[in-house]
């Protein structure tokens, strides 16, 4: 039962990989450079080569879960924001459904929902955000959606809030959230779910039950 990491060379996809391989939870990371397999090999960890924006589907087989922590960035334009954090997830979505992968768990954006109300560089962004994210609602495909704040690099305190009425501020550590997506990819009976991930007090047992 392996997991499919999409964006496992990204600073989210990487904590996540190192916590997965030393939890024992087997994975496959999905990179786009083979510059890039050093790091994973060194920690054992299973590659695949793939790119959103091209051929991806060989990466799938075997796998019967996906993380898809995959983004353009904040340094390109609308055409990447479309063809990865758009297109690229619907792909993924679409492949995931049609091999009968058991789960699907999407990285997603605080308020992705409400794209009119971002500042105006990140309304694309949003936009792809919150139409793969429909996308993936409607897709049959279990599912997780997992909307972080605005990412920071401080240390994981594995304590969250899933408001921001509960945590009084919209940000989030890619340490956290990578252990969010830990606890997600173990709790295998959690479907059709969707929580907000900010840095809180409560444990991760405790906001994503
Ligand atoms: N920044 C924020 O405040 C914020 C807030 C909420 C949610 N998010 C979401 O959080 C997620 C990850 O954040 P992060 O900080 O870990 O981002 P990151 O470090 O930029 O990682 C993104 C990853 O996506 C990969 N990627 C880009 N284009 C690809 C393609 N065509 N095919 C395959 N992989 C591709 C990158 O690959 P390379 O390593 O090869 O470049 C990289 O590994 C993203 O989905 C982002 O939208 C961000």
């Amino acid at each position: 039962m392996k997991t499919l990491v999409i964006g496992a060379n990204g600073q989210i996809g990487r904590q996540f990989c190192e916590l997965a391989h030393q939890a024992g939870v087997p994975i496959r990371a999905m990179i786009r450079d083979t510059s890039q397999q050093a790091w994973f090999q060194e920690r054992g960890i299973e590659t695949v080569l793939g790119n959103l924006e091209g051929d991806f589907g060989k990466a799938f087989y075997g796998c019967d879960q996906v993380v898809f922590a995959a983004g353009s960035g904040p340094h390109t334009g609308p055409d990447k924001t479309l063809m990865i954090d758009l297109h690229g997830a619907l792909r993924a979505i679409d492949l995931a459904a049609s091999l009968g992968v058991g789960r699907f768990i999407m990285v997603s954006a605080l308020r992705a929902e409400k794209p009119l109300e971002a500042p105006d560089k990140l309304r694309p962004y949003m936009a792809a955000k919150h139409a793969a994210d429909a996308h993936l609602r409607a897709a049959r495909v279990p599912h997780v959606i997992l909307k972080p704040g605005r990412l920071t690099d401080e240390p994981a305190t594995r304590r969250v809030a899933t408001s921001l009425d509960e945590a009084g501020d919209n940000r989030v550590s890619r340490a956290n959230v990578a252990h969010a997506l830990l606890h997600l990819a173990r709790r295998r009976d959690l479907a059709r779910r969707e929580y907000v991930l900010l840095d809180g007090e409560r444990t991760l047992d405790v906001a994503l039950a």
